[in-house]
């Protein structure tokens, strides 16, 4: 919990909710990290960890659960500080969490959906084995624009 406000100055950017679902709040506040923080801490096996660069948080990964006949897929997100854009860590903490969700997970596949100008997200989940799967043409709309979605995928059996 006392992470929270190191989440929230670095989460609580329009940089990187540009690229991430609606669900998810802006502004984020300490409010917002607490609870967030208190829901995670309670699951087990963990789905969502922080990314830290010594003691400081500097992004989050995690994975939500699919559910019904799509209970073998997780959803991976994932986000980095912006000052630490292009340092690597995006891609570190990608393969990180790619080999702990199967190693703890019955799961078979994890799907992560890009939207179309995010050639950074992408790069990293090339850089980890994941392959594209399909472009969902003007699946997503953000910002009130409609674009296309990349729908990446790393999975054990084909
Ligand atoms: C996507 C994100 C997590 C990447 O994290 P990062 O730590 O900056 O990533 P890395 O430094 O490990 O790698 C970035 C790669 O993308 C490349 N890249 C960056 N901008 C690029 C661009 N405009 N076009 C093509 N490649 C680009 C980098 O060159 C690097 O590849 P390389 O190692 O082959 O040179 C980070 O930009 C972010 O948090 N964005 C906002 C939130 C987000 O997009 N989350 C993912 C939603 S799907």
């Amino acid at each position: 919990m006392e992470d929270s406000a190191s989440l929230t100055a670095y989460f609580n950017n329009i940089n990187i909710w540009n690229n991430l679902r609606d669900y998810i709040p802006h502004p984020y506040t300490a409010e917002e990290a607490e609870n967030f923080i208190g829901v995670q801490s309670e699951l087990f096996p963990t789905q969502n960890f922080a990314i830290v660069n010594e003691d400081q948080i500097v992004g989050g990964i995690g994975i939500s659960l699919q559910q019904d006949i799509y209970k073998m897929n997780v959803e991976l997100g994932y986000w980095v500080a912006e000052t630490f854009w292009g340092t690597g860590i995006g891609t570190i903490a990608v393969g990180l969490l790619t080999q702990y969700v199967f190693e703890n997970f019955a799961i078979n596949r994890i799907i992560a959906e890009v939207f179309e100008h995010n050639k950074a997200s992408m790069r990293v989940l090339e850089k980890n084995g994941f392959h594209l799967e399909t472009v969902r043409r003007k699946g997503i709309i953000k910002n009130d624009l409609l674009i296309d979605d990349y729908v990446w995928v790393k999975q054990k059996i084909y």
